[in-house]
């Protein structure tokens, strides 16, 4: 007989059906498992067996066939070790097999017979949901998968015996809860940074607008220590974005406990991170930290040290909002909506530009690094601003500054106007820098004035289609700070301030 068991292959945020298949059949005592496992699908035939011997269950001396349908699928992953364990049971009549039609099955075993957590109990939660069948999976994974829906039936077992005793009414499971993760009170405030007031205003102005910037100054001038600042002003996740992000995670096996934060993603991977690493890829094509900063910030401290390639991957995420990885048989792709953030010197000894210096190589030093970072990843950058060192009487005797709380209240209220304005139209995220061009067209028409000012910047300043639209959509962000309905002189001229910084600073070099 052929017991059938349900579970899922994960392919980006998907999980996939994928139906278990377990026969056992006179024969020599072997155990197959065909359907392009990968090697920790194949190596899960060691695992199985050792757990059930661990649990009492002998096996016969037969021959056991194990197929993964569909077959042309690859199935990778340690999740499948729990539906062939299941399949077995319910060949062997050790469960009864009717129970198990009703569930998706994933999990890990562990030797000893305990169901080990796995990645990925969220997407395969919601999965399960759309089929119309409840889940089963480890106890860890068990409060993720409860977020899938109040409706869904879930058994988070801690081991095959407490699972077996389930289906014989020995001892019944109970759901699990969906727990939240409590957010950590005390995030660094922007309180913190002694003067610094353009730099807090462009801080503030890009977490309003989800605009990509660029801080660029000397070390120590408090550019990391702005970047680490920027979660605090950024609005929580909404229900939607929350249960999206959730999922890139639990793919990544990062939701530490199953439990999942409304806090915005803010991701700073090394500079030393590799194409992989950023954009996803590798081994069973996980998602890198682009995705992993989905509806977040991505900050790279010390931008022209990162690889040029690792970089230039990221071009094609920043525009489209997704990362498509290729392998040799499939095609994978992450959501990756995300807000670059990036710091960084302006050359080599750090001090280019800096008044009473002069590099020891030159102008040469600016230039080289600069080149570092390419002109089409410059170009989606929309605000790139100077951090100069903090002066002395700002440092001993600063004036008071905005606590993190006060920006926080600006930047909700500029991104609810943002969400009202294209609730209707499908933006991404809800931001004006997620704003298709023509739609910005429409929003952010400029008054006459400030439309023969945009239209002197452009040809002075050769903007590329990309870098108008782009200062038309920090223009309209500034204008919501404002609460203003129609885009003025004032706010296109700071946008096109924004866009020039780096111009000058390619100036000096
Ligand atoms: N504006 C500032 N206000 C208060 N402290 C600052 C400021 N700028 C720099 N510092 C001090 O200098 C240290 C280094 O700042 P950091 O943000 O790492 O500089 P950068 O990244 O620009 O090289 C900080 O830990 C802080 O002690
Ligand atoms: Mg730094």
């Amino acid at each position: 007989m052929v017991a059938r068991i349900s579970t899922v292959a994960f392919q980006g945020i998907e999980g996939v059906p994928v139906e278990v298949q377990v026969m056992v059949a006179p024969g020599k005592f072997v155990t197959q498992i065909v359907g392009l496992p990968d090697k920790a699908v194949a190596e899960s035939r060691e695992r199985v067996h050792a757990a059930l011997h661990a649990s009492g269950l002998a096996l016969p001396a037969k021959r056991v066939t194990v197929n993964l349908a569909p077959a042309d699928l690859p199935k990778e992953g340690s999740h499948f070790d729990l539906p062939i364990a299941l399949g077995l049971m319910a060949a062997l009549g050790a469960i009864p097999a009717d129970a198990l039609a009703d569930y998706v099955v994933i999990g890990e075993l562990n030797l000893d017979g305990t169901i080990a957590p796995v990645a990925g109990a969220l997407p395969a939660a919601i999965g399960a949901n759309a089929l119309g069948k409840g889940l089963i999976c480890p106890a860890e994974s068990g409060p993720e998968a409860a977020w899938a829906g109040a409706g869904l039936d879930i058994l988070a077992p801690r081991s095959l015996i407490a699972l077996a005793n389930h289906f014989r009414g020995t001892q019944v499971l109970s759901r699990p809860e969906p727990s939240i993760r409590a957010n950590a009170a005390n995030l660094p405030d922007l309180a913190d940074i002694k003067g610094q007031e353009s730099a807090k205003r462009a801080l503030e102005v890009a977490a309003a607008g989800g605009h990509n910037l660029l801080m660029v100054g000397p070390p120590g001038s408090g550019k990391s220590m702005l970047a680490a600042r920027l979660p605090s002003i950024l609005p929580p996740l909404s229900a939607a974005e929350l249960l999206e992000v959730s999922m890139i995670h639990s793919i990544a096996g990062q939701l530490a406990g199953g439990k999942l934060s409304d806090r915005r993603p803010f991701r700073t991977p090394h500079h030393s991170a590799t194409m992989a690493a950023l954009v996803g890829g590798g081994l069973r094509a996980r998602p890198g930290e682009a995705s992993l900063s989905h509806h977040g910030v991505l900050f790279l401290d010390e931008f022209p040290e990162f690889s040029p390639q690792s970089l230039d991957a990221l071009r094609q995420p920043l525009e489209t909002g997704e990362c498509i990885i290729a392998r040799a048989n499939h095609r994978v792709s992450y959501p990756a909506n995300i807000q670059l953030v990036a710091a960084m010197n302006p050359c080599r000894c750090g001090m280019a530009g800096e008044p009473g210096h002069s590099c020891a190589r030159g102008p040469r030093c600016a230039s080289d690094y600069q080149a570092r970072i390419s002109g089409p990843l410059m170009d989606r950058i929309d605000i790139r601003i100077d951090v100069p060192a903090v002066s002395a009487i700002d440092l001993i005797r600063p004036a008071p500054s905005e606590a993190s709380a006060d920006i926080a209240r600006r930047v909700a209220r500029a991104r609810e106007i943002q969400r009202d304005r294209y609730a209707s139209s499908g933006t991404a995220g809800g931001t004006n820098a997620r704003c298709s061009t023509a739609l910005i067209e429409t929003f952010a028409a400029p008054d006459p004035s400030g439309l023969q000012l945009l239209r002197d910047a452009a040809e002075k300043m050769k903007f590329s289609a990309r870098g108008y639209h782009r200062v038309l959509k920090v223009a309209r962000t500034l204008a919501d700070l404002d609460g203003k309905d129609s885009v003025g002189r004032i706010h296109l001229a700071e946008a096109i301030s924004y866009r020039m910084a780096g111009e000058r600073l390619t100036a000096v070099a």
